[in-house]
């Protein structure tokens, strides 16, 4: 009988469900979209109940091409550090707090005092961020009490989902990574920094390597969904630890930057490697036994779809890139900042607001759409900077994601790190990845790598021109200096 995969990623403008065989070939795929709710500056909400709601209607859509054979391993993907919170009746207490937000300034800066910045970084491999899970738990716990005495679980998004089609509360290494919560290099809960910060340990999932099994479709789920009873959840990874896997990045010395709603720069290390300022996260690897550090633009994506939105409403992604390669490398002088939502790497600053720098009477939004692809290029390069100054090597570099779909993108890339970038067959990333995982739970796969080099295959490769990245780097000296001139003007905002 047939053997095919599922793969399913719960992103922030939506979930993509895709049906593979065992080849890494896509069978079927279907994508639902949700809002993000943002109540205030900085903050950023989501429903639980949507994603469960579009990872049913996306799976009744794939799982009838299964019908000449059996779907036997399913992967989760995810947004990472979104915090869900169950009572004990399982019901979702408020609404998830994402990523993105940026509301607990406060609260990172009361755990860094109750740890010690040094302790944090020793046990997390991280110093305290707002985008990680920890502190939004804090922030409910101060500013919701009735919430957080109500809550028995805590849970990420691919988690909530998991829970709902397996009734496991699991998670998996990559994605407890960035909770905060966890002793990277050990790869289990932290009871001391549990205790610190008063977390009953009962409330977390318990915790798997990536390529586990976790758990089964129950018949409840199957008959929302169209799984079958009895096929077998892997635990999955985070979606910057699945789409490694989906783009075969899976030993040192590999690397992929993925451009979705946020920007990642990802390089897998066989020892957990730490920036002692923490401007690169760490974390466990999808791989058993690895980690990776990666870098995060928080508006990537996200930069250009609120340009698209807001400036140019008439124009899709396709006219875009068309206007900008009319316009010269540099947009004549206008540099982007994109810190729509803050920012993390390299500056980590919560209260960093985008920027438009350098308009002038010439300018046209032609410019200005360049300028917003150049800003996150920039900002992707300066994290790719970073990975180097720790010491992680990097020869072969990979592009996923929606911005990989721009032939300008790829090309500006390409250029800006001076690399030559591949691009893999399968657009599918994060979930082809989880499918991989998900199909070494099914013991299709005897190892990770395995299923990656089954799976994952290179459609071309973008070379670099060293002219162009000269012509960047005088643009890109410009944009450094931007933010150390306004960091200060960014605070004072902030307290207006
Ligand atoms: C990574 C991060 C984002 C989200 C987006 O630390 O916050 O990449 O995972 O989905």
């Amino acid at each position: 009988m047939k053997k095919y995969l599922v793969g399913i990623d719960i992103g922030t403008t939506g979930t993509k469900s895709v049906l593979f065989d065992t080849e890494g070939n896509t069978v079927a795929s279907s994508t639902a979209e949700y809002p993000m709710s943002q109540p205030k500056n900085g903050w950023a909400e989501q429903s639980p109940a949507d994603w469960w709601d579009a990872v049913c209607k996306t799976l009744r859509e794939i799982t009838p091409s299964a019908a000449d054979g059996e779907i036997c391993g399913i992967g989760l993907s995810g947004q990472m550090h979104s915090l869900v919170m169950l009572d004990k009746e399982n019901e979702v207490i408020r609404p998830a707090i994402l990523w993105c937000d940026q509301r607990t300034g406060e609260e990172c800066a009361e755990i860094e005092a109750k740890i010690g910045r040094k302790r944090l970084i020793e046990i997390t491999a991280n110093p305290a961020l707002t985008g990680f899970t920890a502190s939004k738990i804090m922030w409910v716990k101060k500013h919701e009490p009735e919430s957080f005495e109500k809550c028995a679980h805590i849970l990420l998004a691919k988690d909530y989902i998991r829970f709902k089609l397996t009734g496991e509360y699991a998670t998996d290494v990559s994605d407890a990574s960035g909770m905060q919560l966890l002793d990277v290099a050990k790869r289990s809960w932290s009871l001391e920094i549990c205790e610190a910060l008063g977390i009953d340990m009962s409330m977390l999932a318990t915790v798997y390597e990536s390529p586990e099994l976790t758990g089964r479709i129950t018949e409840e789920a199957s008959e929302l969904t169209g799984l079958p009873v009895g096929a077998c959840v892997a635990g999955g990874g985070g979606d910057n630890a699945s789409a490694a896997i989906g783009t075969g990045v899976c030993k040192e010395g590999k690397a992929f930057t993925t451009i979705g709603t946020s920007g990642v720069v990802f390089a897998p290390t066989n020892t957990p490697v730490i920036d002692s300022e923490g401007r690169i996260h760490t974390f466990c690897a999808a791989v058993p036994g690895t980690w990776h550090v990666m870098g995060v633009t928080q508006a990537a994506g996200l930069s250009l779809n609120w340009f698209r939105r807001t400036v140019t409403p008439d124009a899709n992604y396709r006219q875009i890139d068309d206007w900008c390669e009319k316009i010269p490398i540099g947009a004549e002088g206008l540099i982007y900042l994109p810190y729509l939502m803050g920012e993390r790497t390299p500056i980590l600053d919560p209260n960093a607001r985008g920027v438009i720098f350098g308009l002038s009477a010439l300018h046209t939004r032609e410019h200005m759409a360049r300028a917003v692809i150049e800003g996150v290029s920039y900002s992707l390069y300066s994290a790719l900077e970073l990975i180097d100054r720790v010491g992680v090597p990097v020869n072969d570099m990979s592009l996923c994601g929606g911005g990989a779909k721009s032939g300008l993108w790829r090309q500006m890339l390409s250029d800006v790190y001076a690399t030559d970038i591949k691009i893999p067959e399968s657009g599918e990333g994060a979930a082809l990845g989880a499918a991989i995982l998900g199909g070494c739970a099914a013991g299709i796969y005897s190892s990770v790598e395995e299923g990656c080099e089954r799976a994952v295959r290179t459609k071309t490769t973008v070379l670099s021109n060293n002219a162009n990245h000269e012509k960047y780097m005088k643009h890109y000296a410009v944009y450094s200096s931007l933010y150390p001139a306004l960091s200060e003007s960014f605070l004072k905002l902030s307290k207006i």
